[in-house]
């Protein structure tokens, strides 16, 4: 079964405090979700596995950590996902970036498929994919089967605000992947909206509402 792993820190609560609130207007939304990005990816990064290096400071040879050679990669959700990029990209600034467009039907609230650019050697990477938000589950587990189909196996998912439907889906669906949140939150709405959330992340994010 996935881990999931839910943060405590206090400056991730602190910042997530900040993005809930209605009176947060777009400037401040982005920068924050950019900073709870960054902060996410320290947590999330805790088990990467590293190596024994023998290198030479001014003084004297001696042994060092360094990350083992797996390379990286980010895949955000289009389009909130985007808003993590820079902020994932500020500690892991070596890693390549591929994108996936899905869209939530407003309706069936199933996620609707229109973009998929990976980097070519994706299979061998170990992947980090961002979406600030994990409500139905739908986008993400349809993200990550579409990763999957690719070939890659080592698969971690990172997300600012989770309900908990959109954690069993992907524990179901995905039991290989470890989930890192930044909140859980209470529950879905009957427009599948989290509650109590923050409301539309891309739409904050962009300013398009
Ligand atoms: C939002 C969010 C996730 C998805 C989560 O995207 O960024 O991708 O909804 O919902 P789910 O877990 O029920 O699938 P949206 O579909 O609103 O698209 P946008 O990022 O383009 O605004
Ligand atoms: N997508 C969002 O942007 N917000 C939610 O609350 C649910 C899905």
């Amino acid at each position: 079964m996935a881990k999931v792993t839910i943060m405590d820190h206090p400056l991730i609560r602190h910042k997530i405090g900040l993005i809930r609130r209605k009176e947060t207007g777009t400037k401040d939304f982005r920068q924050t979700i950019g900073e709870l990005a960054m902060l996410i990816c320290y947590e999330a990064t805790r088990e990467l596995k590293l190596v024994d290096v023998e290198i030479e400071t001014p003084i004297c040879k001696t042994r060092v950590k360094e990350l083992q050679g797996k390379k990286m990669a980010i895949v955000p959700i289009l389009r909130a996902g985007l808003g993590m990029v820079d902020g994932m990209l500020s500690l892991i600034p070596a890693a390549k970036v591929g994108h996936i467009g899905l869209y939530r039907d407003e309706k069936t609230l199933k996620p609707v498929e229109y973009f998929c650019k990976l980097p070519p050697d994706c299979a061998e990477r170990e992947i980090f994919v961002v979406d600030p938000m994990l409500a139905t589950g739908g986008s993400a587990v349809a993200a990550i089967r579409m990763l999957k189909e690719k070939g890659c196996k080592n698969i971690h998912f990172m997300c600012i605000i989770a309900a908990p439907e959109g954690v069993r889906a992907m524990q179901e669906a995905h039991p290989d992947v470890d989930l890192y949140v930044g909140a859980l939150d209470e529950k879905l709405n009957e427009q599948g909206y989290i509650v109590p959330g923050l409301g539309d992340a891309g739409d904050r994010i962009f300013g398009t509402k």
